[in-house]
């Protein structure tokens, strides 16, 4: 008979929103990048997604792994998915394997739930935090001796942006050169602590599912883009080197040009693709209208704008700036057409970032 034990183990992930970004898979098999990418780890106090892992003998092995998101079954089948689930059992098969008096978890069907508390696959780097959270909540069910890494590597097979979601504050995503896909994981460039006044204010523009998905888009932009080699080969190494002096130097005005700049670089490419992709739209163009308003009414650069797969906008800015960037940001927004009705949808307020996990 079958042991009706369940083995449970919970945990929630942050957002983060890549100020250099991650566009264009190397190997699409092992989700490796053309490109290496930077990003800041919001606070989870407002966006996260929280996900229970369990197993159990007395699950039927006919039902297989599963995944619940947010309330609808989900499909597990996918190789992304898929290669999540085999690096962690084996890793849990190799603790079993040292240790027979260990309860034989690797072999019993995995049940995860994964609730997003924002909109999913919107282009609010729902796939960021959903993997981050699915791997780590999986890691801890099974009692993995693993590092932030470590967990790191494994999580960017579900989702490249995932890798970054393992880290606190400043985080960067090393494409690497293995062919393995070893060397591909994200470090952090900095502690939260080290530029703590950093905020970020979300504007939800629509939180409707994306029409072409991260995965499908970046891969239709490597195959079809001039441009994107101009990207991949200079624009971005160049950003990457300027980010990072920028975070350690907490230069505002760089860090701001530098995120606005790989924004438009990146949506360039993607309307560079054959046929275009088009992720911002009316209202998203009247928020970079808005961020250069505000920073030409101050003299200096106080905002920062930044747009994922999606229509909906990350403002950076920092706590000292609040009422001249969110004060005005609603003033200013207020006299565009569109505006009013995108506002109806939620403002989302200001969040701080999140100092690790
Ligand atoms: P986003 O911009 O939100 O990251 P993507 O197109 O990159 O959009 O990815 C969306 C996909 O990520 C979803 O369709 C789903 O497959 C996966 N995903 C989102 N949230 C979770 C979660 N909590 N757990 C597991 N997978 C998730
Ligand atoms: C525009 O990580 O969602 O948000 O690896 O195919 O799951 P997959 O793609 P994903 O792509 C994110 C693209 C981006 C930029 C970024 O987060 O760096
Ligand atoms: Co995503």
């Amino acid at each position: 008979m079958a042991s009706d034990t369940v083995y449970r183990a919970s945990t929630t992930a942050p957002v983060n929103i890549a100020v250099v970004k991650y566009w264009g898979k190397r190997d699409p098999k092992l989700n490796l990048p053309t490109n290496s990418s930077l990003s800041v780890t919001l606070s989870q106090a407002d966006l996260r997604t929280l996900t229970t892992a369990s197993c159990s003998a007395s699950y039927p092995s006919s039902d297989g792994d599963s995944l619940l998101l947010n309330g609808e079954p989900s499909d597990v089948a996918g190789a992304r998915t898929q290669a999540c689930f085999r690096e962690l059992r084996s890793r849990r098969a190799a603790l079993e394997a040292a240790n027979p008096s260990l309860p034989k978890l690797s072999a019993m069907p995995l049940r995860l739930v994964s609730e997003n508390n924002f909109p999913t696959a919107a282009g609010l780097a729902s796939s960021a935090a959903g993997f981050a959270a699915f791997v780590r909540a999986i890691a801890n069910l099974y009692e993995l001796p693993a590092s932030p890494s470590e967990l790191s590597l494994i999580a960017r097979q579900g989702s490249g942006s995932a890798c970054r979601s393992l880290f606190g504050g400043y985080v960067a995503w090393r494409m690497g050169d293995k062919a393995d896909g070893s060397d591909s994981m994200a470090d952090q460039v900095a502690e939260a602590s080290h530029w703590p006044e950093m905020r970020a204010l979300i504007l939800v523009v629509s939180a409707a599912k994306k029409g072409v998905s991260s995965t499908s888009g970046m891969q239709q932009t490597v195959a079809t883009s001039g441009l994107f080699q101009e990207r991949i080969t200079k624009v971005v190494p160049q950003n990457m080197d300027l980010m990072e002096k920028a975070i350690k130097e907490k230069d505002f005005a760089a860090f701001a040009e530098v995120t606005m700049r790989d924004s438009n670089s990146f949506h360039a490419t993607c309307a560079d693709t054959y046929p275009p992709i088009f992720y911002m739209n009316d209202v998203s163009r009247a928020a970079i209208r808005a961020v250069e308003t505000i920073n030409a009414n101050v003299g200096r650069t106080v905002a920062a704008y930044t747009f994922d797969a999606g229509p909906n906008a990350v403002i950076y800015y920092l706590e000292q700036d609040t009422e001249a960037v969110v004060g005005t940001f609603y003033h200013v927004l207020g006299e565009i057409d569109g505006w009013k009705q995108a506002s109806l949808k939620g403002l989302k307020p200001s969040m701080s970032l999140d100092g690790g996990v």
